[in-house]
């Protein structure tokens, strides 16, 4: 029996005591003056941290209510959105788009490729008629971080609206939404945030505002003015997740304490470390190099079929008290993912690249032990902390 398994899917993840601490405080009066003082230390942290004047928005839900509300407000019905899609969760908003009447015109990209700005502009060139762009930054299915700055430029160079899927990529992954001209960047509470799930967080612009008043989506729950218009007043449309409140606000001030930018090395050096490690057992990576995510890690799996991949999984959680992610979609049975955000560093590491080593050997698929931790140590030896702001992604 393992007592404490180690979860690493990407997202939820493991919280810091402080966290948990904060979230399991008596409640407050949400319509009270302590509940607006913890609402502007989140909305202020929030902006500084992905580097936006614009307005925040809390949405209680979890990611998905985020792009749905991103639908809901940037478009009505017929109006014509380009969705470019790489991976399970790019896919599931072309679902909630064609649920809102949305005219989707569908850059389909196979799973395991990446977005190209190229293909963006291509499409908008041959479409004036879409309005919006609709982009997922780190595709959590696939674990490839879509080229965001490049596909910024080229929506901005076209004029459209650019909606961004960054549910598990801001906090972990650098974003400026202002420099990006991001109009609508969704992310969510359970992903690179230290906090548990039950906030969806949106960066929306002025001009997704004017867009939003435009909209003839029905909507009440996700009007973007709704939000707003209480936000002005320190306070939430509908009653708020408090003690996710708490704990997101313990999350950020961590974040703040340790700085964004280094929450962004730590991520590059954690994720180096894995890939490293993955890399020396032989077995393989899905995302192709360049635009591997340092947020979570697809590999391709050396199980024969799915259930052995299925029993390889168990084995780990059951044996080895460590928690990875299975595949998803047409991947199912064919990766699996290690998820490595919010509160993880290079001790965790080890761990998860010890335990994953036994597990394979225990099933065959390793003749030998003892690479991936003296690899990915290695790795961590020669990290400069900085160097890697160089190459993260901007
Ligand atoms: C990239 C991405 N988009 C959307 C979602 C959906 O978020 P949720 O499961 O919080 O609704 C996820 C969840 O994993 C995600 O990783």
């Amino acid at each position: 029996m393992v007592f404490a398994p180690q979860l690493r899917v990407p997202g939820p993840t493991p919280l810091p005591d402080r966290v948990i601490r904060a979230a399991s405080q008596p409640l407050i009066n949400h319509r009270g003056p302590e509940f607006s003082e913890m609402f502007g230390t989140v909305n202020r942290l929030l902006s500084e941290m992905l580097f936006t004047s614009g307005h925040i928005l809390l949405i209680p839900g979890s990611g998905t209510y985020g792009l749905e509300a991103a639908v809901a407000n940037l478009m009505s019905p017929g109006d014509t959105g380009l969705f470019c899609t790489n991976g399970y969760f790019g896919e599931r908003w072309v679902s909630i788009a064609q649920a809102y009447g949305v005219n989707v015109i569908h850059l389909d990209i196979p799973w395991g490729e990446v977005v190209t700005a190229d293909d963006i502009s291509t499409a908008l060139a041959h479409h004036p008629e879409i309005t919006t762009v609709f982009v997922t930054h780190n595709e959590t299915s696939t674990g490839i971080t879509n080229p965001l700055e490049d596909i910024a430029r080229v929506v901005t160079e076209h004029d459209r609206i650019l909606a961004v899927d960054s549910v598990s990529g801001a906090g972990a992954l650098p974003v400026h939404v202002d420099e990006l001209g991001i109009d609508v960047l969704v992310t969510a509470s359970q992903k690179g945030w230290m906090a548990p799930p039950g906030l969806a967080m949106l960066a929306v612009s002025e001009r997704a505002l004017a867009a939003s008043k435009k909209s003839k989506s029905p909507k009440w729950t996700f009007d973007f003015e709704r939000f707003i218009s209480s936000g002005a007043k320190g306070m939430t449309p509908t009653t708020p997740p408090l003690s996710v409140y708490y704990a997101l606000a313990e999350g950020l001030a961590m974040m703040a304490e340790e700085g964004i930018e280094h929450v962004w090395g730590r991520h590059n050096k954690v994720a180096t470390m894995i890939r490293t490690g993955v890399l020396s057992m032989g077995l393989k990576l899905f995302a192709p190099e360049g635009f591997r995510s340092n947020a979570v890690t697809a590999v391709r799996s050396p199980a024969p079929d799915a259930d052995a991949l299925s029993l390889l999984l168990t084995d780990l959680r059951e044996k080895y008290g460590l928690i990875l992610a299975g595949g998803q979609g047409e991947q199912i049975g064919k990766i699996f993912r290690i998820g490595h955000l919010g509160y993880i560093d290079e001790q965790d590491v080890y761990g998860i690249l010890g335990a994953l080593e036994c597990a394979l050997f225990d099933h065959g698929y390793l003749s030998r032990i003892g690479f991936a931790v003296p690899a990915a140590q290695t790795t961590s030896q020669a990290w400069v902390f900085g160097q890697e702001l160089v190459t993260a992604d901007r």
